[in-house]
């Protein structure tokens, strides 16, 4: 083990509240990560998380982020603050991890690729998705052939956003976050496919509408139809007005579903031995059940896929972030296609430049 292994990570949170909240609780078992500072702009919430993490410096201005001693700083803040946080962090010297989506503009996204170059430091996207074992072994069983060709993916992330925003959130912007529904919550299905077939989208397009979500700015269903490179064709649905995450890959040789509430239902063209998932009868419907792998919250006492730790541990090592910024600048430029396609009715193709 080299010497930087063993570096105490000094990490500063920004953006402790919502999202952030639960970002807090995974760096408490992680090897050589200090949370030395909270920022948020909101004090209340700020002093109860210190609390609550029992860390003593706590702040509501980002300024203090910049301090000398802060190695990481974790920007779990509205989209519209990524980019000047993250772009103040990099030019400061810090190594960067940033909620998805990168930001609301391609604009401004690449603006935060373009600092991550300059600085030399390493600025990374937090893909939720990416914490859950389930997704790394679905990429396997396709990898090793078990679907057989895959031909098409279907996928859609949901959430019913009259339950959790309000009059005065900044989801009631498409300024803000960029978007509505698409860029929210779509982000996740789109480069999940993207990565399980290990291909790129290239051309799309799609229906955009707002019917139901007085307070959501912008979209709240977009449904896509994408081409992706090889030929592999995918439907991927956004909603801000129903629930649900469901993602199914089509080979072959088979298929696999795998669903919000812990539920994967699969065909395969020959036996699997996962760690979790055991598929023993070929050409046979199995259902499994994983109650502790819920889409959107993990529930393991030793995850080796936790992001926030796999961030830590790669610049301890000084390797890249396990999912770089342009990927995030990447995907957004999808997302943009999409509503540009849906906008003009017509198709966008993502190899010539869209902004
Ligand atoms: N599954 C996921 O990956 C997932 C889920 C939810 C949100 N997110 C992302 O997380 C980010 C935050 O979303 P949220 O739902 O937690 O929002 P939120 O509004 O619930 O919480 C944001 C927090 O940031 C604080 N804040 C606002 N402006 C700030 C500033 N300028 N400086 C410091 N703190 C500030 C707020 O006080 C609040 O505590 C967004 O980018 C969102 O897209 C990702």
């Amino acid at each position: 083990m080299s010497m930087n292994e063993d570096k105490i990570m000094n990490i500063a949170l920004v953006g402790v509240g919502g999202m952030g909240e639960s970002t807090r609780g995974s760096y408490a078992g992680i090897p050589g990560a200090n949370v030395a500072l909270l920022v948020d702009a909101n004090e209340d919430v700020c002093r109860r998380a210190a609390e609550a993490m029992q860390v003593d410096r706590w702040s509501t201005s980002f300024e203090d982020a910049l301090a000398p001693d802060i190695d990481i700083v974790d920007i779990s803040t509205p989209n519209h603050y990524h980019a000047a946080q993250a772009i103040a962090a990099l030019n400061a010297g810090k190594q960067v991890l940033i909620q998805k989506p990168l930001a609301p503009s391609v604009e401004e996204a690449e603006r935060i690729v373009e600092a991550a170059r300059r600085s030399g430091k390493q600025a990374g996207m937090y893909m939720s998705y990416f914490d859950n074992p389930l997704f790394y072994e679905i990429k396997d069983i396709i990898d090793q052939g078990l679907l057989g060709e895959v031909s098409s993916v279907r996928a859609r992330a949901g959430a019913n956003s009259a339950d959790f925003v309000k009059p005065g959130n900044w989801r009631n912007s498409a300024e803000k976050t960029g978007g509505g529904a698409l860029i929210q919550m779509a982000l996740h299905p789109l480069n999940m496919v993207q990565w399980l077939v290990g291909r790129q989208v290239e051309q799309v397009t799609a229906f955009s509408h707002n019917r139901m979500s007085p307070l959501i700015g912008g979209d709240d269903v977009t449904v896509a139809t994408c081409y992706l490179d090889g030929g592999i064709l995918a439907a991927v649905e956004a909603s801000y007005c129903s629930y649900e995450f469901t993602l199914s890959v089509y080979g072959t040789k088979g298929f696999i579903t795998v669903s919000e509430n812990t539920r994967v239902e699969l065909v395969l063209g020959d036996a699997y031995e996962g760690s979790f998932i055991r598929y023993g009868k070929p050409r046979q419907v199995e259902h499994l059940s994983f109650p502790n792998l819920s889409v959107s919250r993990v529930r393991l006492d030793d995850n080796p896929h936790d992001q926030h730790a796999t961030f830590v541990k790669a610049m301890q090592r000084g390797e890249p972030a396990p999912i770089p910024v342009d990927i995030g600048l990447r995907d957004l430029r999808i997302v943009k296609a999409i509503y540009r396609a849906a906008e003009e009715r017509a198709i966008v193709d993502l190899r010539e430049s869209v902004g």
